[in-house]
Order: structure tokens, then C-alpha cells, then sequence
């Protein structure tokens, strides 16, 4: 069998754990780099050379020069948010050509009608989600459903593309009908017209990512998958229903790209060393509603790069990294933010990690998942560091990080037996030590 060459960059979290950074940082010597779920839910900020990127779609990896990047069939894709990202790329001076980057044919669409229905659900559900509006889940329940649209149907003619979008539209059109949203209500000539615009303007990325993959993977060449939404956030194994609608765990996003498990060489579990949400839902045990989720929102900047939303804080969760390491096969942990959360402890004294539950009198090492009928909120069992650390400048590597900052990482490593072999002290990559 060839070498193995592939990198799996998984969220641990609720998202923004700083998978782009992380992706981009393991892309330098990569050739290939892919998104493989998710849509424009996601914000992925890289910082390079001074410059800040905001990406939703596209993988961090096209800032480097002369590497592929890929959006693989299980992403959605909402075409004039891809059109937009690939214009700004071109204006930052980096000039987007098919030889940078492939679209699946495969790729489901977001279509405008999905945004709708995303609102009209989200009206009618007495426990909002929270979504970020951008059409996620009903463009993957089409998708489900088998009336999707692809980006293959970009290249169909008008008449074929307004057939087939006037079939997935009949049942939506009935719901908005019935529920008062009549102005949502979507129409088959418009829409193809439209899209047969962007379709112009994206047919030359239009491509098979698998013959890309395996040629790759033959001439063993590394291979990135840049992860995007989380553990905590995947359909299966996440908060349900308080969740998104793919399955952002590491083998969905390898089944994603149409990469088999076996050609996996490390999968990287990325996590800040504090915890963020945003959006609904309350399994987030750790979550801190006073002063303290508050200073550690300032410090963190923790604000959504997606919706602006401000996100929820709380404290490092040993447990559900542990549930994360089996479900995701984790090899390895990144952990940003260890500059954060150091000012954290500057300022207030102290800096708290969860390594247990008390969870119906017993103490548990796991996330439990009937808590929807015991009712009972597991309370988190907290490590206390006193004091925080101020990063020194010029720390390179591990031994130039504080004592304190060494003590913090290792008890995550021996709560969660995973070796943390990132670090994060900032937002730009060169801000990165290796363990
Ligand atoms: P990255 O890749 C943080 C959350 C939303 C909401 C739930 C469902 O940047 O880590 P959706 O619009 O997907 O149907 O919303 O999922 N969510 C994210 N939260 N980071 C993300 O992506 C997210 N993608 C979805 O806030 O709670
Ligand atoms: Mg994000």
C-alpha cells in the first residue's frame, strides 16, 4: 500500500475552534486541500502576512500559492456567496483559476428557497436552533429527499435546469402557501435564469474531485481535509436537536471527500483552551453566564465570524474530549488560544478545566446523553489554576511556554490521553508550537 498522507482537521467543540488556522498550517506542504461538509455556516479567519481572510467556502489553502483546493460532494454550496468569496480572493491578490480550485459536480446547492424555509422552520419550533440562516439544513434535506440541485446542473440548459428546479419547489411553494409566506414563494424560470448566470461564471471549476483524490493518493502526496462545524454539532453524535444538519465527525467529513478511512494518517482534534457556542441549546455544561463568560468572550474576541453573533463561553470540557477522541479517532489535539486564556487567568486569578461530571449523584468521565429525561444538568467537577501567564515573545518551542501554561496542558493530556501536539498562541500561523 502507498504511504499514508492525509490530514483529518476535525472540530472537537460547538465550532471556531480555529480549524482554518489549524488546516492552513498543516496545508504549507500539502498539495491538495478540501472542504468536505458544511456550507457558508461556517467562518474560517486566516491571518497571513499581516493580512486577515474571513473565508465560508473556499479552504484556507488558496492563500498558499500553487496548491488545489477542493470542495468535495458533501459540502452545500450557495453560489452567489462562492461567486463573492472567489472575487474577493481575486481582489486580496489571489487570483482564483481552475488549476486552484475544483468544485464537485456532486456538490448539493443552496437555492434561495432553502434560506426561506430555513426561517419558516426555525418560526415555527417552539426550541429554536439558532441556525445561521444560510439554508444549511433544508438544502441537505433536499439533498435527502433526492430533489436537490447540484452544481452538475449548472451545466444543463435553461429549460432542463427550470424542469428540474420546478419539481423541488412544488412541495416548499405549497408550505409557503400555507403559512403565510406567500412573497417566499419560489418560481422555476427565475431561478434557472439566475443560476445559469453564476453557472456561467463558475462552469471552468465544475469538476470529478475523486480522479483529483486518487491521483493524489497514488503519487502520495499530502492531502489536507480542512474540517468545518464540529463533534458537538454533528447530527449523530452532537446535541440533538440542537445541532447542524451533516455529520462534521471525522468520518463524515472523510466520507465527505470520498476518502476511505484507510488512507488516513492523523486525525487533529481541534479545540480552544476555553469553550464557545453560539447558537441554542443547553448542553453546554461548562457555559459561564456571569463575569466570567464575559471576560472570557472580551479576551477571546469571541463574536461570530458567520452571523456577528456573540458567542457563549465557558470552560474546558476534559469529558467531551474524551467521548471525541473514540467517536472521531482523534490522534492528536490542537489547542488554541493558550495566549487567551493566560490573560484569562491574569485577570481573574484563576483558570478552571472540567475533568468529571456529577451527573445523578455519581461521578462520570463521559457527556451523558439522556439528560432530556432525567432532567438532571450534569455539573462540571473543575481543576483550578491559580494565576494566568503572559506568553514570552520569541516562544518557539514547547519548553519557552510558562510553567503554568505547560502544568494546564498537560493535565488536558492525561485527562484525556490525547498528546496535544499544536499550539496556539495567536491568530497568525507562525504563531504555532509543535510538541
Ligand atoms: P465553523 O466551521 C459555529 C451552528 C449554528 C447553530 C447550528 C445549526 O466556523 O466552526 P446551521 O446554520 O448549520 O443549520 O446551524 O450550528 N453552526 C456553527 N457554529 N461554527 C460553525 O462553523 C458553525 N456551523 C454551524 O450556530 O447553532
Ligand atoms: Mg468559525
Amino acid at each position: 500500500m502507498s504511504k499514508r498522507n492525509i490530514i483529518a482537521i476535525v472540530g472537537c467543540n460547538w465550532g471556531d475552534e480555529g480549524k482554518g488556522r489549524a488546516a492552513f498550517f498543516e496545508s504549507q506542504d500539502a498539495s491538495i486541500i478540501i472542504r468536505s461538509t458544511g456550507g457558508n455556516n461556517a467562518g474560517h479567519t486566516i491571518v497571513h502576512k499581516g493580512k486577515k481572510y474571513a473565508l465560508h467556502l473556499i479552504p484556507g489553502g488558496i492563500i498558499h500559492q500553487n496548491k488545489l483546493n477542493l470542495l468535495c460532494p458533501g459540502v452545500v454550496i450557495d453560489t452567489d456567496v462562492l461567486i463573492e468569496e472567489i472575487k474577493m480572493l481575486n481582489e486580496s491578490g489571489i487570483n482564483i483559476s481552475p488549476e486552484k480550485l475544483i468544485i464537485s459536480g456532486r456538490a448539493h446547492l443552496i437555492m434561495p428557497y432553502h434560506k426561506d424555509l430555513d426561517r419558516l422552520y426555525e418560526h415555527f419550533k417552539e426550541n429554536k436552533v439558532g441556525t445561521t440562516g444560510r439554508g444549511i439544513g433544508p438544502s441537505y434535506s433536499d439533498k435527502v429527499n433526492r430533489t436537490g440541485i447540484r452544481m452538475y446542473d449548472l451545466l444543463l440548459s435553461e429549460e432542463e435546469l427550470r424542469d428540474k428546479i420546478a419539481i423541488a419547489i412544488k412541495p416548499h411553494n405549497i408550505l409557503f402557501q400555507n403559512t403565510g409566506y406567500e412573497s417566499c414563494i419560489a418560481y422555476a424560470d427565475k431561478l434557472a435564469k439566475k443560476l445559469k448566470r453564476n453557472g456561467q461564471f463558475l462552469k471552468n471549476f465544475i469538476g470529478n474531485t475523486d480522479v483529483l483524490i486518487r491521483k493524489a493518493i497514488e503519487e502520495e502526496k499530502k492531502i489536507v481535509i480542512e474540517g468545518a462545524q464540529a463533534f458537538r454539532l454533528d447530527i449523530d453524535h452532537g446535541d440533538y436537536p440542537m445541532v447542524t444538519s451533516s455529520s462534521p465527525n471525522a468520518s463524515g467529513t472523510l466520507s465527505g471527500a470520498g476518502i476511505g478511512p484507510k488512507y488516513i494518517s492523523k486525525v487533529i482534534g481541534v479545540t480552544k483552551a476555553y469553550c464557545s457556542k453560539v447558537g441554542n441549546g443547553d448542553q453546554f455544561f461548562t457555559e459561564e453566564y456571569g463575569e466570567e463568560g464575559n471576560i472570557i468572550r472580551e479576551f477571546g474576541h469571541e463574536y461570530g465570524t458567520t452571523t456577528g453573533r456573540p458567542r457563549r463561553c465557558g470552560w474546558f470540557d476534559c469529558p467531551n474530549i474524551r467521548s471525541a477522541r473514540t467517536t472521531m479517532g482523534l490522534d492528536v489535539l490542537c489547542i488554541n488560544h493558550i495566549d487567551t486564556i493566560g490573560k484569562i487567568g491574569n485577570e481573574l486569578g484563576y483558570i478552571k478545566v472540567c475533568y468529571a461530571y456529577e451527573y445523578n449523584g455519581e461521578k462520570i468521565n463521559y457527556i451523558p446523553d439522556d439528560t432530556e429525561i432525567t432532567k438532571q444538568r450534569p455539573k462540571p467537577i473543575y481543576q483550578i489554576f491559580r494565576g494566568g501567564w503572559e506568553i514570552p515573545k520569541d516562544c518557539k518551542i514547547y519548553e519557552d511556554l510558562p510553567q503554568k501554561a505547560r502544568e494546564f496542558i498537560e493535565f488536558i493530556e492525561q485527562q484525556t490521553k490525547i498528546h496535544v501536539q499544536y499550539i496556539g498562541l495567536g491568530a497568525d500561523i507562525k504563531d504555532t508550537i509543535v510538541k
